[in-house]
């Protein structure tokens, strides 16, 4: 495991399945961590490409989640917008190890190379 390469965001259990979480990035966009009823976790920036309603209070099908705005559909795994829609918010790179997850440092914060700038997840953002 490279530790510096990846920012240890906390236990994956703190993040509900069919909820999300978001994660305040000092200096950047805030991003959102998903937890789908499949098990599988995601993170994107929490902006909907269409006019950067929050994601992360959105409800969770499968791997994808409905805008609570205007109810576009983003996809989870891509960050693109579903159907006729067209935008595209940014993924993170996200693994899970060892039951905590860890987001991709560079991908967080661009051009990164010190210490965490990300605090630990700090608001529950919704129940599906
Ligand atoms: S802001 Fe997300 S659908 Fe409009």
């Amino acid at each position: 495991m490279m530790i510096g390469k990846w920012l240890d965001i906390g236990p994956a259990t703190q993040i509900e399945a069919g909820t999300a979480r978001t994660l305040p990035v000092e200096g950047a966009d805030e991003i959102a961590v998903f937890h789908t009823m499949r098990g599988e976790f995601y993170a994107l920036v929490n902006k909907c490409p269409h006019k950067a309603g929050p994601l992360s209070q959105g409800i969770i099908h499968g791997d994808s989640v409905s805008c609570p705005l205007h109810n576009w559909r983003i996809s989870l795994k891509s960050g693109e917008a579903l159907g006729d829609d067209k935008g595209c918010t940014p993924t993170i790179p996200l693994k899970l190890d060892n039951g905590r997850l860890y987001l991709l440092r560079e991908a967080v914060i661009p051009g990164s190379t010190g210490e965490a700038a990300a605090s630990g997840p700090a608001t529950r953002a919704k129940a599906a």
